[in-house]
């Protein structure tokens, strides 16, 4: 596979610095060496740049911290992962807080009449200005992907919405505010809560999600939040909740995503080093991208 790496140093979304270390973290954990060993082309990009946070004494709107700057960094990444897929590339983007998945999807959405979205993730990030209880943006991107909130976030790349609800599987939930369940259950998203992936086990959530996606999306953006893993495993995430996904659960889901071949971009975010042990999580993280570029065991 032909694979370019964009880094997004982002930490505007969220209230918690350092996470915009994370592509130097996640590179530094020896990402492109490893698909490299998986015979794929790798290109790095480099970074996208990130202006700067408001200070107290602009004006600041304390239900969208920050919106200006994640907003502008947003239409870049858009632009560059436009460009990434139109020369056939696979893009592969290194958070960076969750707020770049909105420039991601908007880069990957234009080229896709169904695009069907795994958000891997302790969290739905279905919030608006209205219903979130911090006004940090890296809990509103999937609302914004889905047309709903500021237009400064919906209208990244010029045109909304991204995603349609029923081509959207949430894997891993089990910290949603009142808003965003109310949401899921108004627009039908389709979601594996840890009360399902327990019942179910991960062999069948995957198995299910793999057949849903297959019948009705032409490709497949993979948004994970390293989160979505138990703390004990990915301890280096600015939003922690416990009684999460394992770090076997999610290597059987990133190989069973790879034995489907229905993955065509993807992200890894919330990596944060200053939070981490040893660089823990992005090792972690780059693991997890080995098994879905095809590694294998034997
Ligand atoms: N739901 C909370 C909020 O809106 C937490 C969001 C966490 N999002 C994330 N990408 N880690 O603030
Ligand atoms: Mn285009
Ligand atoms: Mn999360
Ligand atoms: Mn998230």
């Amino acid at each position: 596979m032909n694979i370019s790496i964009i880094g997004v140093p982002m930490d505007l979304g969220q209230t918690r610095r350092g996470v915009d270390m994370g592509p130097s973290a996640i590179r530094y954990a020896g990402v492109v060496e490893r698909l490299e060993s998986l015979n794929h082309d790798i290109e790095d990009l480099g970074d996208i740049q990130i202006g700067r946070a408001e200070r107290v004494q602009d004006v600041t709107n304390p239900k969208l911290r920050n919106l200006k700057a994640v907003a502008e960094a947003n239409e870049k990444l858009a632009s560059a992962v436009d460009e990434v897929v139109t020369r056939g590339r696979f893009p592969l983007v290194l958070g960076g807080d969750h707020s770049i998945a909105i420039g991601t999807l908007a880069g990957v959405a234009q080229h896709y009449k169904n695009l069907g979205v795994i958000w891997y993730d302790a969290h739905g990030d279905l919030n608006t200005e209205e219903t979130s209880p911090s006004g940090n943006i890296h809990g509103m991107p999937l609302a914004a992907s889905l047309g709903l909130g500021h237009p400064a976030l919906t209208m990244i790349g010029g045109y909304s919405p991204k995603l349609k609800p029923e081509n959207i599987v949430i894997i891993g939930a089990r910290a949603l505010d009142e808003g965003e369940k109310q949401l899921i259950k108004e627009k039908g998203i389709k979601i594996y809560t840890m009360h399902e992936v327990d019942r179910l086990g991960m062999t069948k959530v995957m198995e299910e999600t793999i057949a849903y996606l297959k019948e009705r999306t032409d490709g497949v953006h993979l948004s994970l939040d390293l989160d979505g893993l138990d703390p004990h495993d990915a301890p280096g995430v600015g939003t922690p909740v416990i009684g999460g996904l394992t770090y076997r659960e999610s290597h059987l889901a990133m190989e069973m995503l790879a034995e489907a071949q229905i993955i065509t971009s993807a992200e890894f975010v919330e990596v944060n080093p200053i939070l981490d042990e040893r660089n823990k999580t992005a090792a972690t993280a780059v693991a997890l991208m080995g098994s879905l570029f095809g590694e294998k065991l034997v």
